[in-house]
């Protein structure tokens, strides 16, 4: 298949494509997306099968006005009226009983369907166009996701239909997803916006042990896609936790091998490896920007094994833990 690159004017194209049952990669403020017409089982069927994901892991659909989820939820309860008022548009991604007209494959079979309301303006005029869009990250099933349009031209080009170039994501994490068909609300994955911020808004909210920690097993996934090996570069990633002096002795004496460090911008003169630095060590925002290309660019530039240092879990530090530990396969070495 060939896959047309677009750019922002040739939306409207995009949005042929996507009515036709075609797949599309968007720009989202997160990271990239690969759409197709969530009301259209078929066409979502290409999206597991280009992506080589299972089937048993539900697409989040993504509306560009707040009317439409009625078209896609049972219920729309007080506090997701209160989260979608402060947060959307934006990287919210909210779980609630889902209407008749969900395909079985957008939601895999479950009783809940997962809608956000995007800000990015191309991914929004894309819908406004189109329909609502079912879209998981566009990167293969495994690999970080793509926060550039290279990193998806890399993993998808002759796979889909149309990629649109909108540039970098700013976010650079997936959206935080909530789920309110649960009694308290609980995070099933943080993001852009924080627990702080969700509790503010609506009280109590719980976090599923999968956020911090690997599955026991014979336990069920609230978020099916929290049981995959996920965000893994071909790298071995394994993640540090101590001081920053215990992290920097530690990779000086392990830098052979083809061993690199993934560090933060303070480390940089200290250290006697290659290294990737993904922002200051409390700039959590930088950090969630740069972590999946950081990850990538290890696998680009060879390295066998990348040592992070574990990064705090405050406000949208918490996403970046949370992806870091999944990148690891949950390796942690307690350095102290
Ligand atoms: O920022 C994002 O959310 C990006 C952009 C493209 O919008 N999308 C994204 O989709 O990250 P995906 O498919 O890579 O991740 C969706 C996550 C998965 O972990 C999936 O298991 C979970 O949301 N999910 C989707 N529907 C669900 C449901 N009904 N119940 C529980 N978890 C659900
Ligand atoms: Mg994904």
């Amino acid at each position: 298949m060939k896959t047309l690159l677009l750019g922002a004017e040739d939306i409207p194209l995009a949005a042929e494509i996507i009515k036709n049952g075609g797949l599309v990669a968007m720009p989202t403020e997160t990271v990239y997306g690969l759409a197709a017409d969530a009301f259209n089982g078929e066409a979502v069927a290409r999206i597991f099968k280009a992506k080589g994901r299972p089937m048993d892991n539900p697409l989040i659909v993504h509306i560009s006005e707040v009317s439409q989820i009625y078209e896609l939820v049972r219920d729309f309860p007080e506090k997701a009226r209160l989260l979608a008022q402060r947060f959307w548009p934006g990287p919210l991604t909210m779980i609630l009983p889902k209407s008749d007209k969900i395909p079985d494959e957008v939601s895999a079979g479950l009783d809940t369907v997962a809608v956000r309301c995007p800000s990015d303006k191309n991914a929004r005029r894309l819908i406004e166009l189109s329909r609502p869009l079912a879209a998981p990250s566009a990167n293969l099933s495994g690999s970080p996701s793509p926060t550039t349009v290279r990193h998806v031209v890399d993993d998808m080009n002759g796979r889909i239909d149309a990629i649109i170039d909108g540039g970098d994501c700013e976010v650079g994490v997936e959206s935080t997803v909530i789920t309110l068909a649960a009694q308290p609300p609980r995070l099933l994955r943080p993001g852009g916006i924080t627990l702080e911020q969700l509790r503010d808004t609506i009280g109590e909210v719980e976090v599923d042990p999968a956020v911090t920690e690997p599955l026991k097993k014979g336990q069920q996934a609230a978020s099916p896609g929290m049981k995959y090996k996920h965000y893994s570069p071909r790298a071995n990633v394994i993640l540090l936790k101590g001081s920053a002096d215990a992290y920097i002795s530690f990779v000086n004496s392990h830098g052979e091998n083809g061993a690199a460090a993934l560090c933060y911008d303070e480390d940089i003169n200290k250290l006697s490896l290659p290294y990737i630095s993904i922002g200051g060590a409390e700039d959590y925002c930088t950090q969630a920007n740069r972590l999946f290309a950081s990850l990538r660019e290890a696998d680009e530039r060879g390295f066998g094994t990348v040592y992070a240092h574990c990064p705090d879990t405050g406000g949208v530090g918490l996403a970046v833990y949370n992806r870091m530990i999944r990148a690891a396969g949950f390796e942690v070495i307690d350095i102290e």
